[in-house]
């Protein structure tokens, strides 16, 4: 009796706990979407305002990198709400990769933190479509690509990015490739396992949540590496076609 008596407070406060929890969210979802449409305004009074054309491109990926923070945001306060449901189209998969690519060029090109060069080699030769969730799959490819920037961001290096479809043409690929510091053998099981990061400020959930990405797809995410020569992770995804997905 007593003890039906307690869980019962148990479940009360965490209900309460939980109804708190929620509010809560809500006002910061609400300050952050306040906090970044003042930035994505000044972005864009500012690319209307400056002559260089060069500042333009970098104040332009301020204002996709709000909408991509705004998206993010909706898309965890859909969580609470109950909504799980994620939408999906048909989309070329090259164009996602793209998109992720423009998100990290203002790490390549220049001179990296001592003074080398990091440089992008990329291969398009596949127009293939997908049928995904867009969003999710750019987050995918830029945990990827930002892992591969990581790991030359010392000695600077070569990314490849090659988007090219299998022998049947039933997937596409993308290899992303690093000249960078490679992993040890004895890390490799533990890669994609939340929480699993040897990096001063990182959270260990990029591998985790690109390789659930691509599996929730029906697609592969295979990663090999040697110690100081660079990494490569393979993504294959099926090639949607006419309405279907082959498989
Ligand atoms: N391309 C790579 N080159 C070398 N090591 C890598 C590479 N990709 C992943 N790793 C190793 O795998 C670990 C886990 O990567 P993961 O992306 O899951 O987390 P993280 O990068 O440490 O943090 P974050 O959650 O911020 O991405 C990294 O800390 C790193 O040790
Ligand atoms: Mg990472």
């Amino acid at each position: 009796m007593n003890n039906s008596y307690n869980n019962d407070i148990n479940d009360l406060v965490a209900i309460e706990n939980y109804r708190m929890m929620i509010e809560l969210s809500e006002e910061i979802f609400h300050d952050f979407k306040n906090i970044l449409a003042t930035i994505s305004g000044l972005a864009q009074l500012s690319m209307i305002k400056t002559q260089s054309e060069e500042l333009k491109g970098y104040l332009s990926r301020i204002n996709e990198a709000t909408c991509d923070f705004r998206d993010t945001l909706n898309k965890y306060y859909s969580y609470t709400l109950g909504d799980t449901e994620k939408k999906q189209e048909p989309h070329v998969l090259y164009t996602i990769v793209d998109e992720a690519l423009e998100m990290i060029k203002y790490r390549l090109h220049e001179p990296c933190g001592f003074g080398r060069e990091l440089n992008l080699n990329l291969k398009i030769r596949s127009n293939a479509k997908v049928f995904c969730n867009k969003y999710d799959l750019k987050q995918c490819f830029l945990n990827i690509l930002m892992n591969a920037i990581d790991s030359m961001e010392e000695k600077g290096g070569i990314l490849t990015v090659d988007v090219y479809n299998n022998e049947t043409n039933d997937f596409i690929i993308v290899d992303i490739m690093d000249t960078g510091t490679g992993i040890p053998e004895e890390l490799m099981d533990k890669l994609f396992k939340a929480r699993f990061t040897t990096k001063k400020n990182g959270t260990g959930l990029g591998l985790n949540i690109a390789k659930n990405c691509v599996e929730n797809h029906g697609g592969k995410l295979k990663i090999s590496s040697k110690l100081n020569e660079g990494t490569t992770v393979q993504i294959s995804l099926p090639i949607y076609s006419d309405g279907y997905s082959i498989q």
